[in-house]
């Protein structure tokens, strides 16, 4: 499955760059030799990342005004 349109970097390259110390999609790409471009990849790449290495996904929680 492709995770970046932009780079064409699918989801097996993310989880192969996390396993060699790649802990942000930024990191993952520079593995691939390529950069962000658009950035709406940014957050499923990250939970990929996230997913590999064992990490909880944190997620933000904001309150909502009265
Ligand atoms: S889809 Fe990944 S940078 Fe555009």
């Amino acid at each position: 499955m492709i995770v970046c349109i932009c780079n064409r970097i699918t989801e097996a390259e993310v989880r192969t760059a996390a396993r060699a110390g790649a802990t942000t999609p930024e990191g993952a790409y520079a593995c691939q030799r390529c950069e962000v471009q658009c950035g709406c990849c940014l957050d499923y790449a990250q939970e990929v990342i996230d997913k590999e290495l064992g990490r909880p996904r944190l997620r933000l929680v904001t309150a909502q005004a009265a």
